[in-house]
């Protein structure tokens, strides 16, 4: 049985994987930080008895900023492959605070592959996750293996540092050390601050009467989005290769965030166009398909009149530097490693969208039966 590290275990893709390398037999171990809530709602399902029924899925508490903990836990565990997704991942927030995230992205990664290189571990395979933002400024597109990078925020400059540090250690030890340059992937367990599930989940309390808009910053901004789900494979084939590369994982294809939010409406029947330019752009509700919207939302939309305004920009989401359009190229991922992603984009926002009306109708029956269930509905981030 093949034994997998995963840092990052209660994120979006820390989830989906552990899922993943679970089904295919793998035995799991999870770097868990300590929080002051529970923070494992993404991977509980994982621990039923059924599930779990020879504790093939563990955890430890552990942090990327103490290599100490690191290094324990690689030794008592003795994995055969690490997948370091552990990151502080929220682009706007690294302006916030660029230190840690330097410290966490960053040093991070190089605590990790030092841990595996004073315990002699170098036969260990290591994955690590690299990102889209590090062409940040783009010098060609679509972006490949060989663009120039160009990052454009803290959580992008410590990021590369962790890609060259992987190369290094690689070059240097001889370690099987491979970075995944990944394309925004989202998913209806997506971070509810990033702009994807920001979007999902304001259509949802919209059109369930618990929120009347949402504000938004650059809606001109171009991600290439897939789905988180076939981008965890992704992770696992590029371990799976006798020797260890770098590759670009995307869809190929590019979409606004303005489009984003109409893809978003229109799976529960509401048509949005926009109008304005800059900060005074707005998002208005042009009609309403009743019959799409009774049988998504359960509800009729009365209380929702064409001509309303459901989206506004708020300059508080801009960024110091943006990155304006991220689009790759996955040729070398589909000829080398065979891996092609299986949703399109459509199939994300309705997957999304799904989720997303259903925890938010749940929420609300709650409320109106009296219980007291504090959702979100400005979002700060
Ligand atoms: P995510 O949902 O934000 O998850 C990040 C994980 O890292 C969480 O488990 C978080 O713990 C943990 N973490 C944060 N700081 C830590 C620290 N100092 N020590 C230990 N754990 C820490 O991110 P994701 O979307 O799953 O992304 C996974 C990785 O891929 C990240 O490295 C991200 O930068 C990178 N990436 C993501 C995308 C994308 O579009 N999703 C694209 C390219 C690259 P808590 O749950 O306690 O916060
Ligand atoms: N978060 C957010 N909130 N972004 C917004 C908003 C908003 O209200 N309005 C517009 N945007 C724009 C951002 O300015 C950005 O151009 C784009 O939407 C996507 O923002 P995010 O969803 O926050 O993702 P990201 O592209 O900055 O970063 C994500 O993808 C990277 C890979 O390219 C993260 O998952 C990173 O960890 C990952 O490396």
């Amino acid at each position: 049985m093949k034994k997998a590290l995963i840092t990052g275990i209660t994120g979006q893709d820390g989830a989906y994987l552990a899922d993943f390398l679970l089904k295919k037999g793998y035995k799991v171990h999870g770097l868990k930080r300590r929080s002051s809530l529970f923070n494992t709602a993404r991977i509980d399902h994982l621990f039923a008895p059924e599930r779990n029924p020879d504790n093939q899925f563990t955890f430890s508490y552990g942090d990327l900023t103490d290599a100490t903990n690191m290094t324990r836990i690689i030794q008592d565990f003795q994995p055969d492959e690490i997948y370091n997704l552990a990151a502080q991942s929220h682009v706007k927030v690294s302006f916030d605070t660029p230190e840690y995230t330097g410290n966490a992205d960053g040093l991070g990664t190089l605590r990790l592959l030092e841990a595996l290189r004073i315990l002699g571990m170098n036969e260990a395979r290591i994955y690590q996750a690299s990102t889209s933002e590090l062409f940040g400024k783009v010098q060609e597109t679509p972006q490949r293996e060989t663009t120039p990078f160009y990052p454009r925020s803290p959580y992008g400059v410590a990021k590369l540092y962790a890609y060259w540090i992987t190369v290094n250690y690689r070059e240097a030890y001889g370690m099987h050390a491979s970075n995944g340059i990944l394309f925004n992937h989202e998913s209806p367990i997506r971070g509810e601050t990033f702009v994807t599930r920001k979007i999902t989940r304001a259509a949802a309390n919209i059109a369930l009467g618990i929120q009347s808009k949402v504000s938004l910053g650059n809606l001109n901004s171009i991600r290439d989005w897939g789905h988180a789900e076939d981008f965890v494979r992704a992770m696992w084939m590029i371990l799976q290769q006798d020797e260890p590369d770098d590759y670009v994982i995307a869809t190929g294809v590019g979409t606004t965030v303005r489009e984003f939010v109409q893809k978003a409406f229109a799976c529960i029947g509401m048509d949005i166009v926009f109008r304005g330019e800059g900060v005074d752009e707005i998002g208005v509700l042009d009609s309403i398909d009743g019959e799409l919207f009774e049988r998504e939302a359960g509800s009729s939309p009365d209380h929702l009149k064409p001509g309303q305004t459901i989206v506004r920009v708020d300059p508080f989401y801009f960024r110091p530097t943006e990155v304006d359009l991220l689009l790759g190229d996955p040729t070398k991922a589909r000829e080398k490693l065979g891996w092609e992603p299986v949703r399109t984009l459509d199939d994300l926002v309705r997957d999304m969208m799904k989720s997303d009306m259903r925890t938010t109708r749940q929420a609300k029956h709650l409320r109106e039966g009296g219980f007291k269930i504090f959702q979100c509905v400005e979002d700060v981030l």
